[in-house]
């Protein structure tokens, strides 16, 4: 059998281009003794994997030029030679970027496509979900009552925080660009949004925003540079910050100089949490549990935006750098 996949051509640094990938064919075996084939139905391209374009190892190996990438997929089981896998059954894997593969059943993890659509599984209910609750629980430890500033967050760990604090009981004021994404922070809740777009001061923004609110308690950081350096400004004493991602900052070709306003951290007695999910999987029975209860409350909404076919992921991946994103960025196959 055939498939198609998206390899990366050369380790680069800047802006992502489409140069650097390229579609090819690959050989798919029949399954071996343990082993299943999978067509998949949905690939992730998420920001992260930007850093594994570089070719240094950061918290993950580096991708390989002339190999297909990998990353999040779910698909539906094709042919089985492994105990427990039918044909038909849906499995979320780490074997995105390609229309199909075979690979060891053991790596891989059924789901429940009848209990939610198999892509939620790549969104609100997988990874993308238990970023933002582990960083809205562990990290910042937000209280009912106190106000967040969610930064991106019309994307999709941004979209799910929103939510996932409202839920909680707190405040939100949302950053995002563009009128059509701050509607959006406003549909899933958000009580104050600014659009970083529109405007030239984005600490006077945010301040003006979180005043009714009682001001800013906590900082989810998704984008770094002028939003950490706002961010800095606006929260008060004592603030929390998880610092998940800095997505303004994966395309520079040098480093780019800190925020000037540091010295923040120190008189107002800052705590600033750097974090990756992995380390956080043992949140993953209380994230479900909770996320069950908000969803049947109707309290969590799905947002998507889909790219169709695999000769669209590269397109769908550097879309997450200019905001073509909505929610979760899938490719549906
Ligand atoms: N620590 C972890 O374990 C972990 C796990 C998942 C994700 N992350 C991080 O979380 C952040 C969000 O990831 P995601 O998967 O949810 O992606 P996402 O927010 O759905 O997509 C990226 C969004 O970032 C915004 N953006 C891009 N370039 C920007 C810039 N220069 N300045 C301001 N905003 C910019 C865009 O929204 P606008 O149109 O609003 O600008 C874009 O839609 C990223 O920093 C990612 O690296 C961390």
């Amino acid at each position: 059998m055939k498939s198609r996949e998206i390899r990366l051509v050369r380790h680069f640094t800047g802006p992502v281009k489409p140069e650097y990938f390229e579609l090819a064919e690959a050989d798919i075996p029949a399954p071996g003794p343990g082993e299943v084939q999978v067509r998949n139905a949905f690939l992730s391209v998420d920001p992260y994997m930007r850093g594994r374009m570089i070719g240094i190892r950061t918290y993950v190996d580096p991708f390989q030029p002339g190999q297909v990438m990998d990353g999040g997929a779910v698909g539906q089981v094709t042919q089985s030679n492994a105990d427990g896998f039918a044909p038909g059954d849906w499995v979320l894997s780490m074997h995105g970027w390609r229309e199909a593969y075979t690979a060891p059943a053991a790596g891989l993890m059924k789901i429940d496509a009848n209990l939610l659509p198999a892509q939620a599984y790549l969104g609100l209910a997988g990874m993308t979900g238990l970023t933002a609750y582990a960083g809205l629980k562990r990290m910042i430890g937000l209280k009912e009552g106190e106000t967040l500033w969610m930064s991106a967050a019309a994307g999709a760990v941004g979209s799910a925080g929103v939510q996932f604090a409202k839920a909680m009981g707190a405040h939100v004021v949302a950053t995002a660009g563009g009128a059509d994404k701050t509607a959006f922070c406003r549909e899933i809740g958000a009580d104050a949004v600014v659009d970083y777009k529109a405007v030239s001061d984005l600490a006077g923004a945010v301040r003006e925003a979180a005043k009714p609110l009682g001001g800013v308690d906590a900082y989810f950081e998704n984008v770094g540079g002028d939003h950490l350096q706002a961010a800095l400004d606006v929260i008060k004493p004592f603030g929390r910050i998880a610092a998940c991602g800095m997505i303004a900052r994966y395309n520079d070709d040098t480093p780019m100089p800190g925020p000037t306003n540091l010295t923040q951290i120190v008189g107002k007695k800052l705590t600033i949490r750097g974090f990756i999910v992995t380390d956080h999987f043992d949140l993953q029975r209380e994230f479900i549990g909770d996320l069950s209860r908000w969803m049947i409350a109707g309290q969590v909404q799905m947002r998507d935006t889909v790219y169709d076919g695999i000769a669209r992921a590269p397109e769908a991946f550097m879309g997450l750098f200019t905001g073509a994103n909505t929610g979760k960025m899938l490719v549906r196959l």
